[in-house]
């Protein structure tokens, strides 16, 4: 393995900027393998979410107040996740297991809202040996009293309680809808976070007009929603020397080239690896050397962030003005 495709993210040295990012290939030893033969330079395990750590903990103690009665009902509770992630115990062991098993680091996740004793199983997660940790805040507020002050307030409390369990590296996995993100990035890296992973891509509910009831919706992405990471790592990168991940759209060996050159460390795909499998890493680490190659580059971290807003000759392209620009053209050029 050349190393043209090194980079750096969360301090961790990485063969290649391609990572598995959480989904269902990842909750699983055999594709954790697989990936890493594939040549993923690293994982990111499920999320552990805050609603089962914090059930399971409910249940365990209905268990010492009521007695083992309860036992049958402690096992039924939230199935649809038991399917696709396992409890708080079995997920540390999965851990456990993805580290014996792999030579790529092991980034575990945690997903949740809001401070209280389950994110101690931060600490729990470095003791399994995870090599970094990745704190997943899907936060939606829907209350109109609600400010985004509040919003942030809330972010910034968890990630500083995170930060203060543990030592490994961690990275907050975020979505974009904040009304000043530089901002936002600069309070979650002041919090203690080394890294943003951008962005959280949010799953809308739909409308099922024959049953008349709300659906969850899962519909894997494409690379054309890769503009909305690539934009705000290209900002975020001019004014922040921290650790940078994109996720969202990452199909291809253009899709990560685009990604590295505008800053980011590494490019996380799920979604692509759920339609090709492992061996679209494969691809994606040929195509980057060749478009290396014919492109003299000498390597990525040369490319890293050589097309970031401070690095263009025209900074405008990622902001207002690119807007009003591209609406008056599409406006003209279809008269
Ligand atoms: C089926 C599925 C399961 C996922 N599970 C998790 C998860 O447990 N934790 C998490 O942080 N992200 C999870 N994600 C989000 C992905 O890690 C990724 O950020 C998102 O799908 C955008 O990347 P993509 O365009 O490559 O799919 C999941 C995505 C999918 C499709």
């Amino acid at each position: 393995m050349s190393a043209r495709l090194k980079t750096r993210y969360l301090g961790l040295e990485l063969k290649n900027p391609v990572v598995a990012s959480a989904g269902p290939l990842t909750a699983r030893l055999d594709s954790l393998i697989r990936l890493e033969e594939a040549g993923a330079s690293a994982v990111v395990l499920p999320s552990l979410f805050e609603e089962q750590i914090v059930r399971e903990e409910d249940e365990i103690n209905r268990l010492y107040e009521y007695g083992t009665e309860s036992f049958a009902e402690a096992q039924t509770y939230l199935p649809e996740m038991e399917e696709y992630h396992t409890g708080p115990e079995n997920y540390l062991q999965n851990l456990r297991n993805a580290k014996g098993a792999l030579t790529i680091p092991v980034i575990a996740s945690l997903n949740g809202t809001s401070t209280g004793g389950w994110t101690g199983y931060a600490r729990l997660m470095q003791d399994a040996g995870a090599d970094a940790l990745e704190l997943n805040i899907y936060y939606l507020p829907t209350h109109p009293d609600v400010t985004s002050a509040d919003v942030e307030a809330r972010y910034l409390k968890l990630v500083a309680e995170v930060r203060a369990a543990v030592s490994v590296p961690l990275a907050v996995k975020i979505g974009p809808f904040f009304s000043s993100l530089p901002n936002m990035a600069k309070r979650l890296y002041d919090a203690g976070a080394d890294g943003l992973v951008v962005f959280n891509r949010f799953l809308q509910p739909d409308i099922d007009l024959a049953t008349l009831s709300v659906q969850p919706r899962l519909v894997l992405s494409s690379s054309d929603e890769l503009r909305l990471p690539l934009r705000w790592i290209a900002i975020l990168r001019s004014y922040f020397d921290k650790s940078l991940a994109a996720t969202t759209g990452v199909h291809t060996a253009q899709d990560v080239i685009k990604l590295v050159l505008a800053g980011a460390d590494v490019a996380m795909t799920t979604s692509g690896l759920l339609q090709s499998g492992p061996a679209l890493i494969g691809d994606i680490l040929l195509g980057m050397r060749t478009w290396l190659d014919s492109n003299e580059y000498e390597s990525v971290e040369q490319m890293k962030g050589s097309m970031s807003q401070r690095n263009i000759p025209d900074p405008e392209a990622f902001e207002r003005a690119n807007y009003v620009k591209t609406i008056v053209s599409y406006s003209t050029e279809s008269e």
